[in-house]
């Protein structure tokens, strides 16, 4: 926890080490990256396809990397997620390591060990759960990071505030953006915290049957937004919270709707938004949380207890229409 990026050489030898980054991180972080063999791709979501993974395939062989080489993902939740993937496919499979330099990498995305990519509008649509050999976090990444991106990873670690941790959730009350930008030592502790609560979520159900889909709050909606609308991740499950919150209120009796929204506002995430309902309803259809006739919705029944109730598909149809 907390090495610092130097630390690096500690873990994994340079000779037999592959990092890949993208744009923004590399021209940000130049002098890092000094020494080691890199793979720089275009920075974005639209870039998490299956064509970047073929292109970095192709520049593996060609650096000869075998199945010594471990792949070192340095970047947001788009660089590990691909890194992992590209990794566990790469001659069957080889080792490979994160630092992630976002907030919402270092919370959420590196953790878990799923891995994937985008088919068309369908998020994660294929990939694979492999655990990384290590994630080495390092504070210095943060102080580049743009402040949409900061609100960005903040919508998750209000997710796990709202299913997991209702202390947390005051002390985001409390607490604003600007004051954990400015100290080191209270966002270390913040990103600890979370980095705790999904870890041990996903050691107790890995494989997500039970448990593992709290983590899904405000997703089944988010990434059908996020597919059709040029939305970041925290904003679409921001969207997507409100939602679930709503949905909440006439399925669990759920009566704090009001914080939830105006924690989201606190750190400028969006929360109501317009969307075509048809068109959002067939692309969360397709959802991996779906289950025949009908799927497993996240709901809250107070804020820090999230809870997994199944909804059919019809009932979500007419629930969603009415928004
Ligand atoms: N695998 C999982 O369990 C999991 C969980 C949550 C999210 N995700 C995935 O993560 C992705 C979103 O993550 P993200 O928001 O980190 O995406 P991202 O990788 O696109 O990073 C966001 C932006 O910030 C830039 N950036 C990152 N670190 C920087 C730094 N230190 N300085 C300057 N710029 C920096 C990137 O270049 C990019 O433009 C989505 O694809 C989502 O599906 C995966
Ligand atoms: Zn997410």
């Amino acid at each position: 926890m907390a090495y610092g990026f130097s630390y690096l050489k500690k873990i994994s030898e340079p000779k037999s080490t592959v990092l890949i980054t993208d744009e923004n991180v590399y021209n940000a972080h130049t002098k890092r990256f000094k020494g080691w063999n890199s793979i720089i791709l275009k920075p974005g979501e639209e870039y998490k396809v299956q064509a970047t993974v073929d292109a970095v395939i192709e520049k593996l062989i060609e650096m000869e990397a075998d199945r010594n080489t471990t792949l070192v993902g340095v970047g947001g939740g788009v660089i590990t997620d691909i890194t992992g993937y590209i990794a566990s496919v790469y001659m069957r499979g080889i080792k490979f390591g994160f630092v992630p330099t976002s907030v919402l990498s270092m919370v959420d995305a590196s953790i878990g060990g799923k891995n994937g990519i985008d088919v068309g509008v369908y998020k994660n649509m294929v990939g694979i759960i492999r655990q990384p050999s290590f994630i080495l976090y390092d504070m210095i990444f943060l102080n580049t990071l743009p402040d949409t991106e900061w609100e960005n990873g903040f919508a998750e670690i209000i997710k796990h505030a709202c299913i997991k941790d209702s202390a947390m959730f005051s002390e985001l009350e409390r607490n604003s953006l600007k004051n954990y930008q400015s100290r080191q030592k209270t966002v270390c502790e913040l990103i600890q915290r979370n980095v705790k609560i999904k870890a041990a979520v996903v050691k107790r159900d890995e494989f997500e049957k039970g448990e593992r889909r709290l983590l899904n709050f405000g997703h089944t909606l988010g990434h059908a937004l996020e597919t059709q609308y040029e939305l970041l991740h925290g904003q679409a499950i921001s969207i997507g919270m409100t939602y679930a919150c709503q949905i909440s209120e006439k399925l669990t009796g759920f009566k704090q709707m009001e914080r939830v929204v105006g924690v989201l506002e606190k750190y400028n995430l969006p929360t109501y938004a317009s969307f075509n309902k048809q068109k959002v309803f067939e692309v969360l259809k397709m959802d991996k949380k779906r289950e025949r006739k009908e799927m497993n919705y996240i709901l809250l029944e107070r804020i820090g207890k999230g809870v997994i109730r199944t909804i059919s598909l019809k009932q979500l149809e007419s629930i969603i229409s009415k928004f």
